[in-house]
């Protein structure tokens, strides 16, 4: 997940600077039990109500092992898959590194997992948001490579000072989208596939607005940070988002 607000007034630096070890040793027994409950609990309430690229890439990358994965058995399945990988973070990074990190195919997660009493909220993604809701999908190639294609559209949008084009892109679509598929309405984001609590909202409540799908609507619609939102951006089906993300080029986005 993405800050969101660029500190300009700090020195410049890489993304290699925010990455940290994940220190897997260093999870307790009950951290590993937290991830344990979060994941079954998950599992159950999502069902099939999400696409199912997203339920391959749970399998493919064994992300039903027990305990909280570490990036190393991640990254050996993932990378030779797609070419991401994911590093090590100890908290939200800026949306300039973000980005950057995105563009070269690296996928940051919190090195850290919520306690037992905030299950259900949290202040900064912790390691289940980031390596259940995102990583499952980058293991797909043509979502994985749209992914990629947010990370350099981020980076140009963020160099001419329009960085808020390209964060709603990517919270439209990659952190709250939903996407039909075959027929059905399904959740795509990963902000919504870790939240127990907004999931089934997303697709079930008559409270909240869903709109179709647009690369023009996404880059004109504000998102709320911190709260369940109330409006909601559905695909006409994955592969024609992807297909119009993909051919977005920078100068478009900012003529949006
Ligand atoms: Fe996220």
């Amino acid at each position: 997940m993405l800050q969101e607000t660029i500190a300009r007034d700090q020195p410049v630096r890489r993304w290699q600077d925010y990455v940290v070890p994940q220190c897997w040793e260093s999870f307790t027994g009950d951290n590993h039990a937290v991830w344990d409950l979060l994941f079954a609990r998950q599992v159950e309430l999502l069902g099939t109500r999400i696409v199912s690229p997203f339920l391959d890439g749970i399998d493919l990358l064994r992300l039903a092992h027990p305990g909280v994965p570490d990036v190393e058995g991640l990254n050996a399945i993932l990378q030779p898959r797609t070419g991401w990988r994911t590093v090590a973070v100890p908290g939200l990074v800026p949306d300039n590194i973000f980005f950057a990190m995105l563009s070269e195919r690296v996928f940051p997660v919190g090195n850290f997992i919520r306690t037992r009493d905030q299950l259900d909220y949290l202040e900064a993604p912790d390691c289940f948001h980031d390596m259940f809701g995102h990583i499952p999908m980058l293991a797909h190639h043509d979502y994985a490579e749209m992914t990629r294609h947010v990370g350099e559209l981020g980076c140009a949008a963020i160099a001419a000072d329009q960085g808020h084009k390209a964060a709603r892109l990517y919270w439209h679509s990659v952190e709250f989208g939903l996407a039909n598929e075959h027929g059905e309405l399904k959740i795509l984001g990963a902000g919504l596939a870790s939240s127990f609590g907004e999931s089934h909202l997303s697709l079930e409540s008559d409270e909240v607005e869903r709109l179709p799908f647009s690369v023009e609507r996404a880059v004109n619609t504000p998102y709320r940070h911190n709260a369940f939102q109330p409006r909601y951006l559905v695909s006409k089906s994955l592969e024609r988002t992807i297909a119009e993300v993909l051919a977005l080029a920078p100068e478009e986005l900012l003529d949006l």
